[in-house]
């Protein structure tokens, strides 16, 4: 658990104390933090430069046994994400020496560039990111995170940011959740079990909760999403979760691509892509946990979650490629490749929220296309939009998480890659250039009027080595995004 406290850190008799360094400018004023800075930073191996971390055993004048000094770097660096990495790494290391709580001493002295709440804020983050383990699958459940982490504050501060500290635990609570269900093995999450799992816990967090399976989803004539489920023996399922405040008229809809195996279909990915393809949930799970975090967090706005879950699989009841579908809207589908199959399931789930809920905001958040990872990198999502209030919203809440977005182009020519003969629209390009595009161009084609963004976090979703406050697997990005937007749009 995380807490803020007010404690003297020289008293706290926790496992490790944690002193934030930087390497040109004093950050504590409490006499016995600033000697041993001053001490340390003689050494050659810290001088507080970003990433520079040294334990002291048994300091003199201390309780606790173990300090750890981590470096920020220049103090006119010192943003959000540094303060986060710096206090994540430290969190990793803590759980690798398998100790059972942590305290982090708030820096008394300001820094330049980011406000002390701010410094609160992203040490809170750094370190309920990091503090969390996979054990789940491991016979030998030695691996647990801390019990408890203590961020220190004068009196004061505790009780002003009180509310700030709540609400990180909820919201990294919401990463850590879309993170266990992204690493979740797809044998263990078929569209209707992973169903079940967010549909029991969106109930207990106050949410109402509407689920369809197969019947309901071939009734209410999801063409896509039964094209697309053809061929597994795991039925799709599609799960709503509403937020609905009393006397709030303004409603966003989040929309996340959920599916739980991509194979690839009749289109068969090859082995090396096949890899990770558990993680095509994790729009899914984005969306999902966001909401079980909206639920808590109260902002006065509807908030729907609409979470679609297939599995594309491959066997004798296949959709084809070439075959031809009536989507949701009414529209039909050429299916010119079985693998562009999120675009698939997305149309349908954005129709009907479109007719059902009548959004002022529709966000879709997908692992859509290899081509938005081609452009982009593992770093950063690809943001499209139809509405230019809605992407700066996105963007400056995509700048203050470090879930990174960057605006891609929305060009009405390249439409025309989509064109089928045969059909309404064929759901693959002409051409294998701008793949990201041509998808998010599918899409829009499915929206009608409403504001809208596509997030495609094929990218970001998933990192194998893990990073500063993250292990390896699912990353949950895009609920600590979802959220902060939420507040900006309340
Ligand atoms: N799930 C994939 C996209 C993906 C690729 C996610 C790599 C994460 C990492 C998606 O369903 C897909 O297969 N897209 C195709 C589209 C193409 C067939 C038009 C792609 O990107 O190659
Ligand atoms: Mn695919
Ligand atoms: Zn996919």
């Amino acid at each position: 658990m995380l807490y803020l406290k007010s404690l003297e850190p020289a008293s706290s008799d926790t496992d490790m104390l944690v002193i934030p360094v930087c390497e040109d400018a004093e950050l504590h004023d409490h006499p016995l933090l600033s000697s041993m800075v001053a001490r340390i930073q003689k050494l050659h191996e810290f001088k507080g430069a970003k990433g520079d971390e040294v334990i002291l055993y048994d300091p003199p004048g201390a309780k606790t046994h173990r300090v750890i000094f981590t470096g920020l770097g220049p103090a006119a660096g010192a943003d959000r994400e540094v303060i986060r990495a710096a206090v994540g790494r430290v969190v990793k290391q803590a759980l690798q020496k398998k100790l059972r709580n942590i305290a982090v001493v708030v820096p008394s002295l300001d820094l330049p560039g980011i406000a002390t709440d701010a410094v609160i804020e992203s040490l809170l983050e750094g370190a309920a990111l990091a503090n969390h383990r996979i054990a789940a699958y491991k016979t030998d459940k030695d691996s647990r995170p801390l019990k408890r982490i203590d961020v220190l504050v004068p009196p004061e501060t505790a009780r002003a940011c009180g509310k700030m500290s709540n609400q990180v635990r909820e919201i990294c609570q919401g990463s850590l959740m879309a993170r266990d269900w992204v690493n979740m093995p797809a044998n263990d999450k078929t569209p209707t079990s992973l169903s079940r799992s967010i549909a029991g816990r969106a109930r207990s967090a106050g949410l109402q909760v509407k689920t369809f399976g197969r019947k309901e989803l071939q009734k209410g004539k999801f063409g896509a999403i039964i094209a697309v489920s053809a061929a597994s023996r795991n039925a799709p399922a599609m799960v709503e979760l509403v937020h609905a405040p009393k006397g709030v008229q303004k409603t966003v809809v989040i929309v996340g691509k959920g599916v739980t195996f991509d194979s690839g279909g009749l289109n068969l990915k090859t082995s090396k892509t096949l890899n990770m393809m558990k993680a095509d949930m994790a729009g899914a799970a984005a969306a999902a946990a966001a909401l079980l975090a909206i639920a808590r967090l109260k902002p006065k706005l509807r908030v729907v979650g609409i979470v679609p879950l297939v599995e594309n699989m491959l066997s004798g009841s296949a959709t084809r490629p070439g075959d031809i579908i009536r989507a949701y809207s009414g529209k039909t589908v050429e299916i010119g490749n079985t693998d562009a199959e999120g675009r698939l399931i997305l149309a349908d789930a954005i129709a009907y929220a479109v007719a059902r809920h009548k959004p002022d905001f529709l966000i879709d958040v997908a692992t859509l296309t290899g081509a938005c990872v081609m452009a982009l990198g593992e770093g950063m999502a690809g943001l499209f939009s139809n509405n230019e209030p809605l992407a700066a919203a996105i963007l400056q809440s995509a700048e203050k998480t470090h879930e990174r977005c960057w605006r891609m182009p929305l060009p009405e020519d390249y439409k025309d890659q989509l064109k089928s003969e045969l059909a309404d629209i064929n759901n693959m390009p002409a051409t294998r250039w701008g793949g990201a595009i041509t998808a998010a161009l599918f899409l829009k084609e499915f929206i009608g009027q409403t504001p809208w963004a596509h997030i495609d976090i094929a990218g970001p979703a998933y990192r194998k080595n893990g990073s500063d406050y993250c292990g390896p697997g699912g990353t949950g990005f895009g609920v600590r995004l979802l959220c902060d937007l939420m507040a900006q749009l309340e």
